[in-house]
């Protein structure tokens, strides 16, 4: 007899966060390319204008529908064509640009009428770029951005100090918060990802739309045990930078975009201080990515299949939980 084993993972009733959200590193938007995208329970265009700015809009053509993420002839297997600053309708060829403005109908001689008065016809999303990374603003209701990303001068293109992005996705089967939450959760270290003791949580500040918390950790060296630490802060729901010292400096940008309620993909970049000049390959350094890569592996495995507790039965060991989903409860508009 054969029995079906499924899981069936209990739906988790979270409306998906505000904020600023990843959606492209700056190196996977060429100039004058296009590239379809699924966030947000919604489908969307990025492009980059040939003067080199980076827009994303709504990527159904509010002429006859077609999905501006899909280019044919030249441009099959690619996005949609670039013409200066607009992004071009594989379908019937009208122009659009970044604000969602019609601003080429390539016939006919009387254009629609809220296309003959300049009005934006296309969802248009507020993007930002920095730390070479594409960001968006999502807000359920529409609302403007409320607050604004970080840019760190070690994630700037170019800089000297330090190495090339090294990056990394997970697409994980979970509402967002319960991957923020990992942050506050110190006692799992020790269960999920095998660190000899639970780390010390020394500060965890809550203010406004920014988190930061700071962990003290014994590293296992073969030249005996280093102290470490981890500075973690979130600016919003969404974007996260991770510092770990002790061993060999790294910074993290952890990023996280809901894809649906219950579905978000994790972008993790790595950059470590270059050492002669280059980016550095393997190593402590290495180690140091490795480890952090198999902690979301274990982590994922709990994730993909955990129940969301509305209001967990929690003991004094237990992290600041309270705290944590108080801050991030701003951000969900039910
Ligand atoms: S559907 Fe886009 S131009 Fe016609
Ligand atoms: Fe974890």
């Amino acid at each position: 007899m054969i029995i079906a084993r499924t899981s069936t993972k209990p739906p988790i009733d979270l409306p998906m966060p505000y904020g600023w959200f990843q959606l492209l590193y700056s190196s996977e938007l060429a100039v004058g390319e296009s590239v379809p995208l699924n966030y947000f329970g919604q489908e969307l265009v990025a492009f980059r204008t040939e003067s080199g700015v980076a827009k994303v809009v709504d990527a159904y053509c509010p002429h006859m529908g077609a999905h501006l993420g899909y280019g044919i002839h030249e441009q099959a297997g690619k996005g949609s064509a670039v013409v200066g600053e607009n992004i071009v309708c594989p379908f019937h060829g009208w122009q659009f640009n970044g604000e969602g403005q019609c601003k080429h109908i390539p016939y006919g001689i009387n254009p629609p009428p809220r296309v003959a008065r300049g009005e934006q016809v296309l969802g248009a999303w507020a993007v930002r770029e920095v730390n070479q990374c594409v960001l968006v603003w999502y807000h359920p209701e529409g609302i403007e951005p409320l607050f604004e990303p970080e840019s760190l001068s070690e994630a700037a293109a170019n800089n000297d100090e330090w190495g090339e992005i090294q990056a990394f996705s997970w697409d994980i089967h979970t509402h967002m918060q319960e991957i923020g939450e990992n942050a506050v959760d110190a006692v799992h270290f020790k269960t999920v990802h095998g660190t000899k003791e639970i780390p010390d949580v020394m500060d965890s500040v809550f203010d406004g739309h920014l988190r930061s918390g700071l962990l003290k950790t014994l590293n296992p060296t073969p030249k005996g045990v280093v102290e470490g630490t981890i500075e973690n802060k979130s600016i919003g729901p969404g974007l996260a930078i991770i510092r770990f010292s002790g061993l060999c400096d790294t910074l993290l940008m952890a990023n996280l975009t809901p894809i649906t309620p219950e579905h978000c993909r994790a972008m993790y970049a790595f950059m470590q201080k270059k050492v002669d000049g280059k980016t550095p390959v393997g190593g402590i350094g290495g180690a140091i990515i490795a480890n952090i890569c198999q902690q979301m592996e274990e982590d994922r495995i709990i994730w993909n299949r955990k129940k969301f507790h509305a209001k967990p039965m929690l003991c004094d060991g237990d992290g600041p939980f309270a705290k944590f989903r108080n801050w991030y409860g701003q951000f969900l508009v039910q």
